[in-house]
């Protein structure tokens, strides 16, 4: 099958978060399973690999014409292509920086350009001629995409063999602004109505989510957990409505991790300063030198027998930092070591570097994004804390268990799907859950956690080695989303 997956951001080039890491990784696995995939994302820098196709073309937003010019790479069987302009250039890291009429202005860019990439960009076998293909568009960024193919073709009997798949990773958000947006996105009188959204207090909003959703031929979500959340008027974001509408065509697959880069044994971060590489087999020694290795890069005690407890993340609401802040006194009544790395909101990064400089002997909270940092403390960590109030997936819990660290969750989304809680009595389950967002109930799922890591080793063994020995490689999610792929194009 022809599949043309379509993202604001694609690692290694560009990456805020798993919208990313998926946007790398499931058209390989896809490319594997024997599918013709190109992938279409904005070029945001200066990028090693892909090369200028020498095509340009112009498209009109907001009354100006805009040039493009089209870089190509070919890696690992799929064809990355990414779309240059000044409006993405300029942007570097901060990808969806700017004013919210700079976000919607990019994004028209970015889908009208897209739906039209694989008609410029000769790639191998995905021939445009009678739209042979379907286009996976990812979140509100590119959810204009199904509305333009249908608008602008489909409704003109073109591109009849063309479907779209709308991936839903985050539904908190939108796209959403007051109804004048609609003259910015260039369709036909008469599409204003889906993009209308009523509030349950009364008015009514433009919300690009909620078109591509109604618009999509089928639309996937990255977890059950998730799937079931978004239809209740807490989890949807007031678009549950739509989904539960659209129950026909919805359906949750739990993401893969890359294997090639989240693999103990092969981790490149893991290689010098006194790290090491590690398998099952190896584990009990393998952990016990990364946990002294970055015990020493930190500063902290080194200690074998203290419990290390890390967190990674965004830092922000939805990943629950506030309840670790509230659990800060109890845990500083501990014995055990805790890491958090992740940047975010002001306050909180003032909040990380205030529980390191009281709690100097047992806590660090290193703020920034370092993707080094992150491996080692995966694999030099005994525990990962992931208190997040709502994730659609979550990919770091995934990460942790193929590390043979242990994983204490918020029961919610992806994390409910992935972290079976364990049970003592059948030596069966991977980590601990606790299923409110309340820093008692965290408390007491780390204290349990403990309890078994301090005075139960065989278990805790037990947790580890289950956790090492899963498959979580995309293999499986790619699977799943070639019946997608197969609905959306022969089922309708
Ligand atoms: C979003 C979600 C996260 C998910 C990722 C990839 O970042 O917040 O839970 O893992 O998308 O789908």
């Amino acid at each position: 099958m022809n599949v043309v997956l379509v993202a604001a951001e694609c690692a290694p080039w560009s990456k805020t978060g798993g919208l990313g890491d998926v946007a790398g990784a499931l058209p390989k696995a896809l490319a594997r399973r024997g599918h013709r995939v190109m992938v279409v994302a904005p070029l945001y820098g200066n990028y090693a690999e892909p090369q200028d196709a020498g095509i340009r073309k112009i498209y009109r937003v907001d009354r100006q014409d805009v040039e493009v010019r089209y870089f190509q790479a070919y890696i690992d069987g799929v064809d990355f292509v990414f779309i240059e302009s000044p409006v993405f250039r300029h942007m570097g890291n901060n990808i969806y920086g700017g004013n919210r009429m700079d976000i919607l202005k990019r994004m028209v860019l970015f889908c009208k350009v897209a739906v039209e990439v694989p008609w410029h960009v000769p790639c191998g076998g995905i021939c445009y001629g009678d739209g042979n293909l379907v286009f996976i568009a990812n979140d509100w960024h590119t959810a204009l995409l199904p509305v333009y193919l249908k608008a602008y073709y489909r409704d003109h009997g073109l591109m009849k063999y063309t479907r779209s798949i709308l991936v839903i990773h985050n539904i908190a958000h939108q796209g959403r602004g007051p109804l004048d947006d609609f003259t910015y996105v260039d369709l036909p009188e008469h599409y204003l109505e889906i993009f209308k959204q009523y509030d349950p207090v009364g008015g009514v909003h433009f919300n690009i989510f909620a078109a591509g959703l109604k618009t999509a031929d089928r639309i996937v979500t990255v977890s059950h957990g998730y799937s079931w959340e978004l239809k209740t008027s807490e989890g949807g974001w007031g678009l549950h409505g739509i989904i539960n509408e659209n129950d026909w065509k919805f359906r949750g697959i739990v993401n893969g991790i890359d294997m090639k880069d989240w693999n103990p044994q092969f981790d490149v971060y893991l290689a010098s300063d006194g790290y090491t590489n590690y398998s099952i087999e190896t584990l009990k020694t393998g952990k016990r030198q990364c946990k002294e290795a970055l015990q020493k890069e930190l500063g902290l005690p080194i200690r074998e027998d203290v419990p290390v407890i890390g967190f990674i993340g965004r830092l922000d609401h939805q990943k629950g930092v506030d309840l670790i802040a509230e659990a800060i006194p109890w845990m500083a009544g501990q014995d055990v070591q805790l890491i958090m790395l992740g940047t975010g909101r002001p306050d909180l990064e003032q909040l990380l570097k205030q529980f390191e400089n009281q709690h100097h002997d047992k806590i660090r909270g290193w703020v920034g994004f370092s993707v080094k940092t992150a491996h080692r403390i995966t694999a030099g960590a005994d525990i990962l804390l992931m208190p997040s109030r709502f994730e659609p997936c979550g990919l770091n819990q995934l990460y942790a268990m193929s590390y043979g660290t242990v994983p204490v969750v918020h029961a919610v989304g992806g994390l409910r799907d992935t972290v079976q809680p364990f049970d003592p009595f059948n030596e069966s389950g991977l980590g601990w859950t606790f299923d409110s967002a309340d820093a008692n109930k965290l408390i007491h799922a780390l204290w349990n956690c403990l309890l078994t890591y301090r005075e139960y080793k065989q278990s805790w063994e037990g947790l580890q080695k289950r956790g090492m020995m899963q498959d979580l490689s995309w293999d499986n999610a790619a699977q799943n989303y070639e019946e997608v792929l197969i609905a959306a194009k022969y089922q309708w």
